[in-house]
């Protein structure tokens, strides 16, 4: 099992290779295209970028230079521990 942060909560156990979207809405990121076009679930990783997935051209597109941000709708985690914040 992966966790994943939010915001300095409790962390969240979630399966490895899980995409993180579901975790993300249940504590209160917010979604709309759900496709990586419109921005609304940007999410600040600010440890474990290492354990998510590869960017991809979505948030390639998007995020352009890719820093500490993601597209929450694009993510999968891969194990180990990611904290974030939005
Ligand atoms: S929900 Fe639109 S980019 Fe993620």
């Amino acid at each position: 099992m992966a966790q994943i942060q939010f915001n300095d909560e409790d962390p969240v156990e979630i399966p490895d290779g899980a995409a993180i979207k579901d975790f993300c809405e249940e504590n209160g990121v917010p979604f709309g295209c759900e496709e990586g076009v419109c921005g609304t679930c940007i999410i600040e990783v600010e440890e474990g970028m290492e354990n998510l997935s590869e960017f991809t051209q979505e948030e390639e597109d998007f995020l352009g230079d890719m820093d500490q941000e993601r597209l929450a709708c694009q993510c999968k985690i891969k194990g180990g521990c990611v904290k974030v914040r939005y």
